[in-house]
């Protein structure tokens, strides 16, 4: 089959909306999207510096806010990029788990009714969350909760599962739930996966090299030997949302420079991940 390399990720004339979009990878990947010619709104607590068609400003920590926002966005949808997140510290660990997942999930959940058919979610996870998947139990119990109040209450009841670090849980439940979601979503025709980056020269580095140490954040390099960019990012998010991946859903892209497939070979090491698996263990 023949095709055109115009419009090969099919963006043009299609509606999506790009939380984060001030800054870093949000901000690349609505910057990309504007430049596929998509029609992109863009959400954020704080201002976009890149010209897209609308732009809104969101607090993802705020159920009738997100619910608002998401009402004054028309359907047809084509695309949700979730981008928005926060660091942990300096942040407190409830604003970090909230804005990271609470929100996210809620803000999905409310345009999902305006995505057309053939649409996706992808949403940015991180390489944080590499073991996922042996502390189903504890991720579980919070996937199960229904709407932005029940996941507040179980957060509330079962703070020691999760605040020695709300970025870190955050990270582990957004890989498990797009796995959870998408058997749902895939009988609307929606599609839902996320990215999981490694170390991003972005705004949020700071914080993590601030709080682990910078000795620790390098730990998570892969063998390509640096941090990525946001562009680097952005891309394969792009990528993953685009019509062009259809066969692609309710799963996770490692894009972390091989680090993930080096440790999996015992190629490489990351002593911080065994405090982590060690603190999921505990309710797993
Ligand atoms: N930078 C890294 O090394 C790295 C690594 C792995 C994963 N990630 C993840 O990538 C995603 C993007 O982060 P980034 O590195 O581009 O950071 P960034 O700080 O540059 O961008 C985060 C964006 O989220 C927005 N935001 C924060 N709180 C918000 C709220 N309450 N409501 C709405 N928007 C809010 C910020 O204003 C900002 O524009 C995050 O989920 C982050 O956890 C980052």
């Amino acid at each position: 089959m023949r095709f055109s390399m115009d419009d090969v990720l099919r963006y043009k004339g299609k509606s999506v909306v790009v939380t984060g979009a001030a800054s870093g990878m949000g901000e690349a990947a609505a910057r990309i999207l504007v430049d596929l010619g998509a029609t992109v709104t863009a959400l954020d607590i704080n201002a976009t510096k890149v010209a897209v068609d609308r732009t809104l400003t969101i607090d993802l920590r705020d159920r009738s806010n997100i619910e608002e926002v998401a009402a004054s966005i028309d359907g047809p949808i084509d695309g949700l990029f979730s981008c928005a997140g926060l660091p942990g510290p300096p942040f407190s660990e409830w604003d970090t788990i909230l804005v990271n997942f609470v929100g996210a999930r809620h803000l999905a959940e409310q345009l999902v009714p305006k995505m057309s058919k053939g649409s996706a979610i992808s949403a940015i996870s991180s390489s944080a969350a590499m073991g996922w998947q042996g502390h189903r139990k504890v991720i579980t119990e919070l996937l199960e909760t229904e709407g932005f109040d029940a996941a507040v209450e179980w957060l509330t009841a079962n703070e020691k599962k999760w605040s020695w670090s709300g970025y870190a849980y955050s990270k582990y439940i957004t890989d498990a739930w797009v796995s959870w979601w998408y058997p749902e979503l895939a009988s609307k025709g929606i599609r839902i996966n996320c990215i999981n980056p490694g170390p991003t020269e972005t705004a949020m580095m700071p914080a993590f090299q601030d709080f682990a140490t910078k000795e620790v954040v390098d730990q998570s390099v892969g063998p390509v030997g640096r941090y990525s960019t946001a562009e680097e990012q952005a891309w394969p998010l792009v990528c993953l949302g685009s019509p062009r991946f259809s066969y692609v859903g309710g799963t996770v892209l490692w894009t972390d420079g091989g680090w993930e497939g080096a440790m999996t070979m015992d190629r490489h090491q990351a002593t911080w991940t065994d405090t982590a698996d060690r603190e999921m263990s505990k309710n797993s």
